[in-house]
């Protein structure tokens, strides 16, 4: 597990991050000191001892606007999270740029906190924009429990969260939820408020859960007549602060707030926590590596700072984020990174014909270290079910009906010998009931995961169930305009909608079971939501067949 995981030194940490950015060392380190001041420091523990206490009672205003979170679950532990900000939407959210305050936490067995199991004090650094991660360990397995934050005066909100029941405990069902892509300017967070009311025990959230670009005052296509958005929110993220801001006026939507209270999430990141479309070090328009690999920087560091991880602090350039869960004997979560190792997008990225280019075996969507890494846990795997919760679209997507078609080069069918090493691991390894989560495209797929997309009449090996986006491309169609080349021309997809909304998904020993939920609209609010469609994939006999 991640909390065990050793750093490694300085000195090879900046040779192995030169390295992933595909820069000398040298150059590397012109680079990196455009990061360090903002990042090195960050793992000097003498920088806390001298931040001044600031007493409780010297906050004024309610702290606990952003609400809270959880996640990372394990047997016997779970990460709280929240943040304090008076004022979310000022810079520095209404707190001095120095300093700590001590917040008190508790875990309780009940709602009404009569039966509390853990309780304890956590320190909120200004350095860490006064984030507070706790894990807190020592509790039962398999558990639904309550938490909160008390700092002075003040009370956060609530929030219920659900231990993993132990790895070699058997466990009856799990019901997960699939969510990703959420553009504040899009739209009303609505599918959150329906998903808060699912009946889950986790959510999977795989990217894009911020989004860089310029919002105006009346929130985008929110159109907010009772409010103005700060103007510093009217530009493209690049700094600490730009990044730290987006964070905060995201959390302060009550729906995004309800979800999170609801489940313990597990979240990675796509490309939008940064940049659209960037690639490892390389960014998607024209900035110096300089400028890229400090903004990187800043964006993981806010990532961090705003995510229930029990990850440790980001170092300069990067955050570990891939990492591997259990739920008892009934499924595997191998959460993956597809977006920090990766190789740059081939053929000037955006959807072209495949060439030599995209096909270049030293190509990678993981990195060597990861897909060593997954490989290595699928053989290791005693999980009926294999869930790899990722980015961006596994299968193959021709966008025409010709022999040879363009493909999409940011996803992996601009990787073919990446996802070949996967697939070929795969069979090779006999992995069982292999189930991949993703994100990315803002609509809703239901595809077989075949050894040969070439060969419609090859193996079965896996599923794949694609989750439309939360928000991002507005209130979407059911069918859009190219639903009918893309279902003719792609005879592993069996189900294509695009309409906003979550999946939510059960995997027992029998079935994993796909509902793909919808909402009615998203640019006002109250939409409703309603079951578009229902996909099943029997275990040990996958394809996806519509319930
Ligand atoms: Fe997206």
């Amino acid at each position: 597990m991640a909390r065990t995981d050793q750093q490694p030194s300085p000195d090879r940490r900046l040779t192995e991050a030169a390295a992933r950015l595909g820069l000398g060392r040298r150059r590397f380190l012109t680079v990196a000191s455009a990061a360090a001041a903002l990042a090195f420091t960050t793992e000097l523990p003498s920088a806390h001892a001298a931040d001044a206490e600031l007493a409780p009672r010297t906050l004024t205003e309610n702290p606990f606007t952003l609400g809270v979170a959880s996640g990372d679950a394990l047997g016997d532990a779970v990460v709280l999270w929240t943040r304090l900000a008076p004022r979310p939407l000022e810079p520095g959210s209404g707190l001095p740029p120095t300093g700590l305050v001590r917040v008190d936490w508790e875990v309780a067995r009940d709602e009404q906190f009569r039966k509390v199991a853990r309780r304890g004090t956590a320190r909120a650094h200004a350095e860490f924009d006064w984030s507070v991660h706790v894990d807190v360990d020592g509790l039962d397995q398999g558990r639904v429990y309550w938490y909160r934050f008390r700092v002075g005066a003040w009370t956060s909100p609530v929030g219920r969260t659900r231990t993993a029941p132990a790895r070699n405990r058997h466990v009856d069902r799990v019901r997960l939820g699939l969510v990703s892509c959420q553009a504040y300017e899009d739209g009303y967070f609505t599918s959150y408020k329906h998903l808060a009311e699912e009946d889950l025990d986790a959510v999977f959230h795989v990217g894009d859960y911020i989004y860089e670009y310029a919002i105006d005052a009346a929130g985008g296509d929110r159109k907010y007549t009772d409010r103005a958005l700060p103007s510093l929110l009217a530009h493209e993220t690049t700094t600490l602060a730009d990044y730290r801001l987006r964070y905060s006026l995201y959390k302060t939507d009550p729906d995004l707030q309800a979800a999170h209270a609801a489940f313990p999430w597990y979240v990675t990141w796509d490309d939008h926590e940064v940049e659209n479309n960037y690639a490892a070090g390389i960014p998607e328009k024209g900035q110096s590596p300089e400028a890229f690999v400090a903004r990187r920087a800043a964006a993981t560091r806010a990532y961090w700072e705003n995510m229930p991880l029990r990850m440790p602090r980001p170092n300069a350039t990067d955050l570990k984020l891939y990492r591997r869960l259990h739920y008892g004997r009934l499924a595997q979560f191998d959460i993956l990174d597809t977006r920090q190792y990766r190789s740059d997008q081939a053929n000037g990225d955006g959807w072209q014909f495949p060439t030599a280019e995209s096909a270049d075996p030293r190509r990678t969507l993981m990195g060597a270290t990861q897909e060593r890494w997954l490989l290595d846990g699928f053989r290791s795997s005693r999980a009926v079910w294999n869930v790899v919760p990722q980015q961006v679209v596994l299968s193959r997507r021709k966008n025409t009906t010709a022999a040879v078609s363009k493909l999409s080069m940011d996803a992996w069918d601009g990787y073919p010998a990446a996802r070949e090493r996967l697939l070929a691991g795969v069979e090779d390894i006999g992995v069982e009931n292999l189930v991949v989560l993703t994100g990315d495209v803002h609509v809703a797929y239901a595809m077989d995961v075949k050894r040969d997309f070439d060969d419609p009449d090859s193996r079965t090996v896996g599923v794949e169930i694609v989750g439309t986006s939360i928000a991002s491309d507005g209130d979407g169609e059911e069918h859009p305009g190219n639903w009918a080349t893309l279902t003719a021309a792609n005879p592993h997809l069996k189900f294509y909608d695009g309409r906003r909304g979550y999946t939510a998904i059960t995997l027992d020993e029998e079935h994993a079971r796909a509902d793909y939920r919808v909402v009615s609209h998203i640019t006002r609010p109250g939409g409703t939501v309603s079951t578009a469609a229902s996909f099943v994939s029997e275990a040990y006999r996958p394809g996806l067949q519509q319930a």
